[in-house]
């Protein structure tokens, strides 16, 4: 990033295209070579510009122990979203970042680690999943709890069996709706909690996804015993300058793009559920 002008995008290369799901797919791009910018924490942001089009926060979704590409996980939502999920190997985008508050990794070993994920939510917080497994012996239990829509919007199955398998982690997968071959959990995220093992007292949360599952999500892990201040969400706002500058994330005192993403929820809890001030 230009740090004396960080409101210019830098020119980025996309090396690789992952489709991941029929809406979804991940781009790598390659950062400059500025250590800033090669260096990430999970749950950080870049601001992708997709030339003529516009610019919108984008989350790593890679493995901040291989910064070598961003990844970048993109749902083909809207104006800016479609056009960035149109660019092939060799296109370049704009870029700058990475910006932003990170999921609480280290300062969570010797907790069991509950994370929650609703559909492209996943994607900010597998960097989290990586980098806890980078270092498994340093965390008690690991639960991976994650919902989608249908099973064919269900990102990064294929990383399951190994976070299973090698890794020792409790994951657990449900849709809304299923077709005919679907064997596994139907139902919403938080069905899934009373089925895996964590102590309550000496765990952390993480949770992204849809504002509505967050917040059930919220009140579940509650139930349980979490106290809120070890529950951690990530916010998702309309952001222009990703700087503190313009103030379109500001909530209260607050700005989305500076202090969050990632908050704990004692925190962020008087403004939760509000769009815009
Ligand atoms: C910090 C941060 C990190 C983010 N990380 C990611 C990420 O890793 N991957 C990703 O795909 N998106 C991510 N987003 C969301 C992404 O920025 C928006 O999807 C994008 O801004 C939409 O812009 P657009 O021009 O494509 O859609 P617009 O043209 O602005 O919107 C088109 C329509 O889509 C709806 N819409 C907008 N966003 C979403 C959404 N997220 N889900 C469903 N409907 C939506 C709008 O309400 C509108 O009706 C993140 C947002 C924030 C704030
Ligand atoms: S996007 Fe401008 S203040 Fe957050």
């Amino acid at each position: 990033m230009d740090v004396a002008n960080p409101m210019v995008p830098e020119t980025r290369r996309v090396k690789r295209v992952i489709r991941e799901t029929h809406d979804t797919l991940t781009l790598c791009v390659e950062p400059g070579d500025d250590e800033a910018e090669r260096s990430f924490a999970p749950g950080q942001f870049n601001m992708l510009y997709a030339f003529g089009v516009g610019e919108v926060p984008i989350s790593i979704s890679g493995d901040p122990g291989k910064p070598r590409l961003w990844h970048h996980t993109i749902r083909d939502v809207g104006t800016v979203s479609h056009a960035l999920t149109q660019l092939k190997a060799g296109d370049t985008l704009g870029a700058r970042g990475p910006f932003g508050s990170a999921w609480p990794v280290t300062a969570s070993r010797g907790s069991d680690i509950v994370i929650m994920a609703g559909g492209i939510g996943l994607a900010p917080l597998r960097p989290a999943i990586y980098a806890i497994l980078a270092e498994r012996d340093q965390y008690g239990e690991i639960v991976v709890l994650y919902g989608a829509r249908t099973q064919k919007d269900l990102l990064f199955s294929k990383e399951f069996e190994s976070w299973r398998g090698k890794y020792g982690v409790q994951v657990r997968v449900t849709i809304d709706s299923a077709g005919p071959y679907w064997k596994g959990n139907v139902g919403v995220v938080t069905t899934l909690l009373p089925r895996v093992r964590f102590d309550p007292a000496h765990t952390v949360a993480m949770i992204c996804g849809p504002e509505v599952m967050m917040r059930f999500s919220v009140i579940e892990l509650k139930n349980h015993g979490i106290d809120e201040k070890n529950i951690h969400i990530t916010m998702e706002r309309n952001m222009k300058c990703a700087l503190g500058f313009c103030g379109h994330c500001q909530l209260g005192p607050t700005f989305i793009c500076k202090d969050g993403p990632v908050f704990s929820f004692d925190r962020i809890k008087p403004f939760f559920g509000i769009r815009e001030i």
